[in-house]
């Protein structure tokens, strides 16, 4: 790990993630990130490292995102430090968060839409959303996102060229899944961790042919996360 970014994760580990209350944390985090955003040093050491020694590749679980990149987790789970590398003219779902976020714009410029949620969630399944905020982030700039339905926001590559952004998560306050949102038609959705998604696909299939009460009982005897079990008891209907 080179220096400067090890001693981010140091201090960012002082000023930000020991503090409860999310708004205290990310004021306290911003400038860290700044200046870490402020040298691509630390950031061609990780290729390198990552190229020359090829075992990485295998060591990283399958992510939601597959040009998520893992550069560091905290042990204590308080921080999460993520890069996202953009394709040209990648867009991403409109999305919310477990935890908060400092999201900084890297290499190049990326584009960001925030929302806000109008309805109160009763509703299964419906959402309905109004954009509040457009901006683009260039090089060194920051947004920040907030749980749940405090930082729903799409991100935009609008540019040909490839670009990346540093992204800092706090402790996460909804584990298991995050929300993918269809503004067009006014509808929200889960979105589980790839393997996660294996199990849940495979339940709903067994609720959609019916007659499965026995394999989803049994199955249910298992430890299963109380989302997974969500799924579960649903497809029991
Ligand atoms: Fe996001």
């Amino acid at each position: 790990m080179h220096k400067d970014f090890e001693s981010f994760c140091r201090r960012f580990k002082a000023a930000a993630a020991g503090k409860e209350d999310a708004e205290n944390a990310v004021a306290a985090g911003i400038p860290l990130v700044q200046e870490l955003l402020s040298s691509d040093l630390w950031w061609r050491d990780f290729i390198r490292e990552v190229l020359a020694e090829r075992t990485w590749f295998k060591q990283q679980p399958p992510t939601l995102w597959p040009n998520e990149i893992t550069l560091y987790r905290s042990p204590d789970q308080s921080f999460l430090i993520l890069a996202y590398i953009w394709e040209s003219y990648s867009v991403d779902t409109i999305h919310d968060h477990g935890s908060w976020g400092i999201v900084g714009s890297y290499i190049n410029k990326i584009r960001e839409v925030k929302y806000l949620r109008l309805d109160d969630g009763a509703v299964a399944g419906h959402a309905e959303l109004e954009a509040t905020e457009e901006k683009v982030l260039k090089p060194g700039e920051i947004t920040t996102v907030f749980p749940l339905d405090g930082g729903i926001h799409q991100m935009e590559n609008t540019s040909g060229d490839i670009a990346v952004t540093i992204n800092v998560y706090g402790r996460t306050v909804r584990r298991g899944y995050l929300q993918f949102f269809d503004r067009e038609r006014s509808t929200v959705r889960r979105v589980y961790p790839p393997r996660t998604f294996k199990e849940v696909l495979m339940v709903r299939t067994l609720a959609a042919m019916g007659g499965a009460a026995d394999i989803l009982s049994e199955a249910m005897g298992n430890s299963l996360p109380d989302y997974v079990r969500e799924e579960y008891c649903q497809a029991l209907g």
